[in-house]
């Protein structure tokens, strides 16, 4: 059955959502207003209908998903929910179990709770949307056959979704730290030297992560926040995450920077920190 959808927003991995489900024969519609250029295209490219208000486009869909910056989750629900929208509403986006029931509390009976893991879903395996919730089954249904693999977890999808990114972009920023603190000591190249005797790839990894961090990093800051309010909401330490959120903080002038290179990354932790 065809399903009318809202996608708020259309970015990288919005984009890709939505092109899913137009390509299962959806009717999906985003809000131009006040969206960038780069937003504009990619919503063309993907075939979703534009209107120009959240208002009129809320008038005619029965279903909401929103993939945005998680720092704007709470946002982003609260002004569906403040337009007298009372429909389905997937909150797909990186936010802690207590950011979840908060986006529930605002959104009522339609929420459901999803979390993404893997990159825009341009190829088939690639893209997870985890989603948990009575209309969990639902939601996943609208995805069959597209390049989003739907799956339905008994747990919080949040929760899966922090402790995935936890690791993976936890890691990244522990090991650009670790990169920007070696220059700073003398010591890069012998730790580099070390590193490729006993831990082989770190290099490798760690020049992969200032390339493909910079130009997200600057949504990674909330994503961090998110991730420690997770850890602390356990009662384990959160320091970790909030070390990954300053460092992808100090790396926001890379925003859309594709290709900035390591010693770049270092040089900007370095100014940043003073
Ligand atoms: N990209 C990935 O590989 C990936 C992987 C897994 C999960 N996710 C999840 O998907 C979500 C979005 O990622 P994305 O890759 O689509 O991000 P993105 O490419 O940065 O796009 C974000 C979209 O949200 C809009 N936006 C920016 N600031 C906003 C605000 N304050 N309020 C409302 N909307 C705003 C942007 O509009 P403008 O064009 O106007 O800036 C853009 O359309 C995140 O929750 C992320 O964790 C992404």
């Amino acid at each position: 059955m065809s399903e009318s959808i809202l996608l708020l927003h259309p970015g990288e991995m919005g984009a890709s959502i939505g092109a899913a489900l137009r390509a299962s024969g959806h009717a999906v519609r985003w809000v131009s207003e006040s969206r960038s250029d780069e937003t504009r295209r990619r919503a063309a490219a993907a075939d979703l209908a534009s209107i120009e208000t959240l208002e009129s486009a809320l008038t005619c869909v029965e279903n909401v998903i929103s993939v945005c910056p998680p720092g704007a989750a709470v946002d982003v629900a609260r002004s569906v929910h403040d337009s007298g929208f009372r429909g389905v509403y997937v909150d797909a986006n990186a936010v802690s179990p207590a950011t979840s029931r908060r986006i529930a509390d605002i959104v009522g009976d339609g929420f459901v709770d999803g979390g993404i893991i893997g990159p825009p879903a341009r190829r088939p395996g690639a893209t997870r949307l985890y989603l948990s919730g009575d209309l969990a089954y639902q939601v996943a249904s609208w995805f069959e056959g597209t390049l989003v693999d739907a799956r339905t977890v008994d747990c919080s999808a949040s929760a899966l979704k922090m402790c995935y990114a936890a690791y993976t972009k936890g890691s990244s920023a522990l090991v650009l730290a670790i990169r920007a603190l070696a220059t700073s000591q003398g010591v890069e190249d012998a730790l580099l030297s070390e590193w490729n005797i006993s831990q082989p790839g770190l290099v490798a990894r760690s020049d992969a992560a200032a390339r493909g961090t910079s130009p997200k990093a600057w949504r990674f800051e909330g994503e961090m926040r998110e991730i420690a309010a997770t850890f602390s909401e356990a009662g384990l330490p959160s320091g970790f995450h909030e070390a990954a959120s300053d460092i992808y903080r100090g790396m926001r002038e890379l925003k859309s920077v594709k290709d900035a290179d390591i010693e770049r990354v270092v040089a900007i932790l370095l100014a940043s920190g003073k």
